[in-house]
């Protein structure tokens, strides 16, 4: 067997350890020889391969990026002829089959191929957690570490100056890092995509915070936006399959409350702090489990599925159940009503 592996999409902190567990099973598993495509869809396109064998795997469980190369730009779906041209290549590197992985992008090409007969395993991807049928991607828990050690951080100095601290999170339309980082760095207020802040309800909250203890840490994610307004659009990127991206929402925020407060605000948007680096070792163990997973799926002949992480098990769902969509946190989710009663503010009333 010939089994093609690429990562594709913005890159996250485990990568590497897919890569790396995917090829040694199939190495192990069905003596595959296992090729990586470079910078995802693009190295199809044009046919842009190195192998990956037992030695260009090793060593590499704790870095951070992915070897293989990313690109959120290339769509083989765009138009007919550049379908063809992925198919076409596709037969010529001899591939029986394509692990993809990626995110919510990745995942809309890999089914748009799969229907025309290309047998692919998805691999989810993101920092965002947002991925429809999968309860936990890898890159996630890195992402909550990283932004979680940053809300400590602006804490002491917020403390020192009794001033409000603002931290902005990724997320894209998803409030999951700004939620579950919220909570464990104990952010007075988090304010999320799915929840439309009342300013008024922030205001409250920082001057009652002034008298004591004199300062307020808000964690907000990168698609929330108040009551009333619109998302804050950082850029807009032209041959991107999804162009827009957020960011500056923290700064709007700032000017929002600043004139109603004693205390001075500062606002931090942490960016792609957020997907560099090593991964946590949950994020290495998830993501490893996850090469292994989609290596047996091949060896199986389970194609056309992407491999999942529901009740604390792997699994698999059809491409076509989560192609095109993303899952944002519930209204009615439990870590929602846990913040409420512990005191934090989620931007309501
Ligand atoms: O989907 C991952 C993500 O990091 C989002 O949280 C963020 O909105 C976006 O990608 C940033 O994309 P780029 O790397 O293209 O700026």
């Amino acid at each position: 067997m010939r089994i093609g592996v690429l990562t594709g999409g913005g890159d996250c902190p485990g990568l590497n350890a897919v890569i790396r567990a995917v090829t040694k099973s199939l190495l192990g598993c069905c003596q595959a020889e296992v090729i990586g495509i470079e910078d995802g869809f693009a190295g199809l396109l044009e046919g842009r391969t190195r192998p990956l064998d037992w030695d260009a795997v090793s060593g590499i469980l704790f870095s951070g990026g992915t070897i293989l190369g990313t690109s959120n730009r290339a769509d083989p779906l765009a138009t007919e002829q550049a379908t063809e041209r992925a198919l076409a290549q596709a037969r010529t590197l001899g591939l029986d089959a394509l692990v993809a992985i990626g995110g919510n992008g990745t995942m809309t090409i890999a089914h748009g191929l799969s229907l025309r007969g290309l047998p692919i395993v998805g691999v989810p991807k993101t920092i965002d957690n947002d991925l429809e049928g999968c309860e936990r991607s890898f890159g996630f828990d890195t992402a909550v570490a990283t932004v979680t050690q940053a809300l400590e951080r602006v804490q002491t100095t917020g403390q020192s100056h009794g001033r409000v601290m603002i931290v902005e999170t990724m997320g894209r339309y998803a409030g999951w890092i700004a939620l579950e980082a919220g909570i464990a760095g104990a952010a007075d207020a988090i304010l999320l995509p799915e929840i439309d802040f009342n300013t008024e309800a922030l205001i409250e909250l920082c001057r009652q915070r002034e008298a004591r203890p004199r300062y307020t840490v808000i964690c907000i994610a990168e698609g929330a936006k108040p009551r009333g307004g619109q998302m804050t659009v950082e850029r807009t990127i032209e041959n991107s399959p999804d162009p827009i991206r957020l960011g500056g929402v923290a700064y709007h925020l700032r000017t929002l409350l600043e004139p109603h407060l004693r205390s001075e605000v500062r606002a931090t948007v942490l960016g792609h702090v957020q997907r560099g680096g090593a991964p946590t070792p949950f994020d290495r163990v998830l993501a490893t489990q996850f090469g292994n997973h989609a290596a047996q799926m091949v060896e199986a002949g389970q194609f056309n599925r992407m491999v999942t992480f529901e009740r604390g098990a792997m699994s698999s769902v059809s491409l076509a159940e989560v192609a095109d969509r993303t899952r944002q946190v519930p209204l009615d989710h439990p870590l929602l009503q846990t913040a409420r009663e512990i005191g934090v503010c989620l931007g309501e009333g």
